[in-house]
């Protein structure tokens, strides 16, 4: 049993992780008093039913290997405001040109295109003054700072912002599975390997064979997941993903779907939630929580 931050108790302790990181959120977001439209747009982003994917892999990851809950918030918080940063940007009409997330419009469609522009800088620039508020919840300067390094390079052109521009790029093209896979692990891969590694940079000192295995669980689940995504996109259900469905087809995206077909892309997924939890079987610790996220990470519908 989990006792959230907002005291009511939750036997699934995802269920509890994910209630106490939007606590955690609220706490980090612009009033609700601030009736400006960034202000405003910042909370429309980061509320309103994400799955808070990222955190819990901070939380599951960091409490494996013995960090307390209340020094892995400012991580799990960061992390997601980068990860609502990120999703604010690709729906523009500059990029993805998406009308519907999470069953509602779009920030720049509820608000207006400046708005969601500003709302996503903000939001990213928060991330970073949020993390560093793990010194004040035990963390060591030094382990803050490399949470700062790591979440700065998963979020920029050498992760998410890279592997973006690479999606861009390649619209319209047939691209080989190789290209196709450094595309995925970047744009999608590399917040996740990222939440891993905030959680176990939280956790102290730990093993090199745990963390090497930490990162390919990491790194296979980063890439199921954008697989997932895919398939969703051409045969989810719009009232349940709370997306367009068949949008990626119609801007001609490079997905694995469209490179494989949709069985073979959910058994490749499948083959990489396998090789994700292979990885776990060398860390002498109980990594339930971490084949729990896992699996419901890869096999969800939403
Ligand atoms: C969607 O991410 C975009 C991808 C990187 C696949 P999520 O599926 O985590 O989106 P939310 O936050 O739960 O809406
Ligand atoms: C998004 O990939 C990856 C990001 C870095 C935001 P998608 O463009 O497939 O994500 P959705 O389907 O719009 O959520
Ligand atoms: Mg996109
Ligand atoms: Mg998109
Ligand atoms: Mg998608």
């Amino acid at each position: 049993m989990i006792v959230p931050d907002d005291g009511t108790r939750v036997s699934d302790p995802l269920i509890a992780l994910r209630r106490r990181c939007d606590a955690a959120l609220e706490r980090c977001l612009p009033a609700m008093s601030d009736t400006g439209p960034v202000a405003q747009a910042m909370r429309y982003a980061v509320t309103g039913g994400g799955k808070r994917v990222r955190p819990l892999l901070v939380y599951a990851a960091g409490q494996t290997l013995g960090a307390s809950v209340e020094s892995l918030d400012p991580a799990a918080c960061a992390i997601e405001l980068i990860h609502a940063y990120s999703l604010v940007h690709d729906d523009l009409p500059a990029m993805d040109d998406d009308d519907l997330r999470r069953g509602r419009p779009t920030v720049h469609r509820a608000f207006d295109e400046a708005s969601a522009i500003l709302a996503g800088d903000a939001l990213q620039t928060l991330a970073f003054e949020v993390i560093t508020g793990g010194v004040e919840v035990g963390l060591p300067a030094a382990a803050v700072l490399a949470q700062c390094r790591e979440l700065a390079r998963a979020a920029g052109i050498a992760g998410m912002v890279g592997g973006q521009a690479l999606d861009l790029a390649l619209v319209g093209s047939q691209p080989d599975l190789d290209l196709l896979q450094q595309m995925h692990q970047l744009k999608t891969g590399a917040l996740i390997t990222a939440a891993v590694r905030l959680g176990v940079l939280a956790a102290g000192t730990v093993d090199a064979e745990h963390a090497t295995a930490l990162d390919r669980y990491a790194r296979d689940l980063g890439l199921a997941f954008q697989i997932q995504d895919d398939v969703l996109d051409e045969v989810g259900d719009s009232a349940i993903t709370g997306k367009a469905v068949g949008a990626d087809r119609e801007r001609g995206k490079p997905t694995y779907t469209a490179l494989l077909g949709v069985e073979p892309a959910r058994g490749r997924a499948e083959a990489l939630l396998a090789s994700a939890l292979d990885a776990l079987a060398g860390i002498p610790r109980d990594t339930r929580l971490l084949t729990t996220v896992a699996a419901r990470l890869v096999r969800r519908v939403r």
